[in-house]
């Protein structure tokens, strides 16, 4: 293997390496998968204008999230069943974050249990919710993570059903049979049966709570302290009913395009997002983020961070923890350089004036 030098190299590594029913079901988006391609190309519509002959010497990433001081404001989005695409999985995607100072995201999905991540050693960890028809089945589980002293729930509010990936009906998908759903082994929902469709889509609609709505985020902050970040919204009036609801934060998310298809980009929903939220909770970003100019788009239309997935799959298929270890710091020297260059010595200092988007283009020349 050649030197790697960012973190969309690791996509063709993992295609080699890993089963055809693995590989297509973390890399697939939904239907036409139009969405899935509009997360990158959106960001590759977005011009910077960088100020110049501002001293740079000193770049300060660090940043807060939730009232955790984290290095950078790059973090781990949940992805599921990490052990298929390498034994370490969960365990080696939480070794890799906390190394570099940041916070990962486990999904409820996940392959490794909350105990088991916290066993790896101390760090800042989320976890992903999924509401289950069956409400002890949840209540237990966000106990379970609360114990195992995870710091946030992100709750996933996209996936009322999950969105039709075509590779994963093909191929018929399921989880290998010597992987469970952690989380769930001991409430006997841990395996996913063969279905004559995508075996986790069967899995949803027996299992996921269809009539999740906002009064279930009350709901589940009367079960809870823990801080809910609402994790799938991409309109402004979604956003006000989540600033209303209590939520701690909102995470811009179209689940990496594996849901709705033709839904805009993430980065394209995300200033009407910032504007609803009004500054009165933290707005995150998921979807397509790939370079350090990513980061630095979405933090000056107003993201507090964003978050990976996908390319920490793809380098847990390449090279374990490692792999995981090298992608964050690809994005975190990536996205230092582009603070560099634009004249940013603090996030504080990105701001709107340092990109242009197209909506920009169409309008006069800003007066600044
Ligand atoms: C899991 O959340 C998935 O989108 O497959």
């Amino acid at each position: 293997m050649g030197e790697i030098t960012n973190v969309m190299e690791y996509q063709a590594i993992a295609k080699q390496k890993l089963p055809k029913m693995a590989y297509d079901y973390y890399a697939s988006g939904a239907e036409d998968e139009w969405t899935l391609n509009e997360n990158r190309e959106a960001f590759s519509r977005i011009l910077f204008r960088p100020r110049i002959l501002i001293d740079v010497s000193k770049i300060d990433m660090t940043t807060s999230v939730l009232g955790f001081k984290i290095s950078m404001p790059i973090m781990i989005a949940p992805t599921a069943m990490q052990k298929m695409a390498h034994p370490d999985g969960e365990y080696a995607t939480a070794r890799a974050a906390s190394a570099a100072g940041t916070i990962m995201t486990l999904s409820s999905w996940a392959t490794s249990s909350v105990e088991e991540v916290a066993s790896t050693g101390p760090g800042i960890r989320f976890f992903q919710l999924y509401v289950y028809k069956d409400r002890k089945v949840v209540e237990q589980l966000v106990r379970r993570a609360e114990k195992a002293g995870f710091k946030a729930i992100a709750l996933t509010v996209d996936t009322p059903r999950l969105g039709r990936r075509e590779a994963d009906i093909k191929n018929r998908f399921v989880l290998p049979p010597h992987l469970t759903l952690k989380n769930f082994e001991g409430l006997d929902l841990g395996k996913m049966d063969q279905a004559n469709d995508s075996g986790l889509a069967s899995y949803v609609a027996g299992q996921v709570d269809r009539t999740l709505s906002w009064k279930d985020v009350k709901w589940l902050q009367s079960i809870t302290s823990l801080p809910i970040l609402v994790k799938g919204v991409i309109t402004a009036e979604d956003a006000r009913l989540a600033v209303h609801s209590g939520a701690a934060g909102i995470i811009v998310s179209n689940h990496g395009a594996r849901q709705l298809d033709y839904v805009p980009a993430t980065i394209s929903a995300l200033e009407e997002v910032v504007t609803a939220a009004q500054g009165r909770i933290p707005v995150y970003l998921d979807g397509g983020v790939r370079r350090g100019t990513d980061v630095f788009k979405a933090l000056a239309l107003g993201a507090a961070g964003i978050f990976v997935g996908r390319p920490v799959v793809f380098a847990l298929a390449a090279e374990g923890e490692a792999g995981v270890r090298n992608v964050l710091r690809m994005l975190r020297e990536e996205f230092e350089l582009t603070m560099a260059l634009s004249g940013c010595t603090t996030l504080a200092d990105i701001n709107r004036s340092h990109i242009l988007t197209e909506g920009d283009k169409l309008r006069p020349t800003p007066r600044l």
